[in-house]
Formats: C-alpha cells, sequence, structure tokens
C-alpha cells in the first residue's frame, strides 16, 4: 500500500503536509487537505505564512473565496507566475441535507450481494482499492493516512459488487479547524464510479452514504462539496443530495506549473 500518491515531487508535498499537522493544530486559517494545504481564512497577517508554503509546495488550495477577487488576490500575495484551477462550491446545513440524503440512499437499489460499507479506519486492501479507484477516474486519492484514521478525522465510503470489486467510493472529512470559519463544517468529496457502472444511481448513493455515515460517526453542522465546472454529472450528484450551488464562490487551486492537480 503505498503511503501517498503520485510522482516524486506530489509524494515529497503529501509528506510535507503531514509533517506541518502539529502547526496546522495552532493555525486555523490552515487546513490538512491530504494533497494540498487550504489556506481558509485568507487575511494580510497570515499572507507570509501562506506564500511560504506556495513556494515551497508549489501549490496552495484557497475554498470558497469570491469569484471575482482570486486573480487579483493572487497578484498580491503570491506574484506573478501562478495559475488559477477553479471548483464550483455546493453547501448545506445538516438539517437540510441529512433528510434528502436519506431518501436518495432508499431510493437507489443496488443488484444482489453488493455491499455497503463505511469506515472510520480503512484496511491496507480498501486503501489500496480506494486509491487506485479514484485515480482510474481522474481523482487525486487520498494518502493512506487519511483512511486509515492517523490524520483528520476521515470517513470512507466502499460499494463493493457481488465478487467484491470496488465499484465506488466517497469520502467525508473533518479537516477544517474547530475556530476557523468553517469549524463545524465537513467536506465531502473524491466520490469515484468505476466506468463500467456509471449512470445507475452509485454517484448519488455513495455520496449520501458519504454524508448520512460521515454525519453520524463524526458529526458536522453543515457539509461543503467542490465539483469542476464542466462536470455536470456530479453538479447533478450533489445536487441531488441536497446542497445549494454557490456560484458568487469558488474553490481555487493556485500552482506554479499549468497542469490541473485533479479533477
Ligand atoms: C461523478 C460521478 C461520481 C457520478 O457517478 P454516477 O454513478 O455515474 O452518477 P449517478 O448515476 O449517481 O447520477 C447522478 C446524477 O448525475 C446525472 N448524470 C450522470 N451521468 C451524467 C452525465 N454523463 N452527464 C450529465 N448528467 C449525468 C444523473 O442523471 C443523476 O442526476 P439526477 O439525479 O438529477 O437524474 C462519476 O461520473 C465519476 O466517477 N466521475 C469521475 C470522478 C468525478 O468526477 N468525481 C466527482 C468529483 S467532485
Amino acid at each position: 500500500m503505498p503511503e501517498y500518491v503520485g510522482d516524486d515531487a506530489l509524494v515529497a508535498t503529501q509528506a510535507r503536509i503531514r509533517d506541518r499537522q502539529g502547526r496546522f493544530a495552532n493555525a486555523p486559517w490552515f487546513s490538512n487537505g491530504g494533497r494540498i494545504v487550504n489556506y481558509v481564512d485568507p487575511k494580510p497577517e497570515t499572507w507570509p505564512q501562506a506564500r511560504e508554503i506556495a513556494e515551497t509546495d508549489g501549490l496552495l488550495g484557497l475554498p470558497c473565496v469570491p469569484r471575482d477577487g482570486v486573480e487579483a488576490m493572487v497578484e498580491t500575495h503570491l506574484g506573478p507566475g501562478w495559475t488559477p484551477h477553479y471548483w464550483e462550491v455546493f453547501l448545506g446545513e445538516a438539517a437540510d441535507v441529512l433528510p434528502v440524503c436519506k431518501e436518495v440512499i432508499d431510493s437507489v437499489a443496488l443488484p444482489d450481494g453488493w455491499q455497503v460499507k463505511a469506515v472510520l479506519r480503512a484496511d491496507p486492501d480498501t486503501v489500496d482499492a480506494v486509491q487506485a479507484l479514484n485515480v482510474a477516474t481522474g481523482l487525486a486519492p487520498y494518502p493512506a493516512y487519511f483512511m486509515r484514521g492517523d490524520g483528520p478525522l476521515t470517513l470512507t465510503v466502499v460499494i463493493r459488487a457481488r465478487d467484491g470489486r470496488l465499484v465506488a467510493t466517497s469520502s467525508y472529512c473533518m479537516r477544517y479547524h474547530a475556530q476557523s470559519r468553517f469549524g463545524g463544517i465537513a467536506f465531502v468529496g473524491l466520490v469515484s464510479v468505476d466506468a463500467s457502472c456509471r449512470g445507475m444511481g452509485l454517484g448519488k448513493l455513495a455520496n449520501a452514504l458519504a454524508h448520512v455515515h460521515g454525519h453520524r460517526q463524526i458529526g458536522c453542522s453543515g457539509m461543503m462539496q467542490f465539483a469542476a465546472p464542466d462536470n455536470t454529472a456530479s453538479h447533478r450528484m450533489i445536487g441531488a443530495c441536497g446542497l445549494t450551488h454557490h456560484p458568487e464562490q469558488v474553490f481555487a487551486i493556485v500552482t506554479r506549473t499549468t497542469d490541473r492537480p485533479s479533477r
């Protein structure tokens, strides 16, 4: 089981982010996203710390920032030579999202013998299978320690076919500091459905299961999800689970290279 996934530079970045966990415990404006540091609460006094991390890692996440302000903010605080990549923002209160997700769970029937699990401490085989499916669907997987339970509280959902093959996965993560502006908000994502099983409701089901089981086993007051602007299936999946699109905001990842870091 690889601890980290990607090329040498990505592996080194994921290891560095893990090493910063102690520092982040006292810095609510940062959040360990596993593959990236999220700078949750941009402020003039903490931008120098964020710049140092961005320059070391070659990338930085900016969750839920005003759509119109990203380029100017990056230019002002990071300087030239950075490429912003954007994801749409979906938000919901737990009280609104959970009843909708329960309806989704009741409405999607799995074929005979297929199994669902939602675990806080994934075993090595599950971690391997989830990472492989995420890579196959174009997503950057969480490092193994997240799914093992050694990072921010994370719940992993797996749906397996009768023969044991992993066909869908999703994740729920309490990655934001309790004292940050997203204290109490869970991040739900990394939803992947095997290409041979798309369009049968598995994405909606996996996503809904992450919300319901994550809330039950970890707890939260609200949920957040992101989707690439052109990922219609993901937009519909998230909307079907009761979250609302907030087009005035974006999740931005700024990178040193022009490559988009995940789907
Ligand atoms: C996004 C993804 C998880 C959806 O899984 P899925 O099992 O195919 O989706 P579902 O069958 O549950 O359908 C979910 C909704 O999307 C719609 N949908 C599914 N595929 C679609 C497509 N290709 N185009 C447009 N809408 C689509 C469905 O009609 C449904 O909407 P509805 O409830 O309003 O009818 C899957 O396409 C995938 O693994 N993509 C690659 C990884 C990815 O992008 N993950 C999301 C990251 S945020």
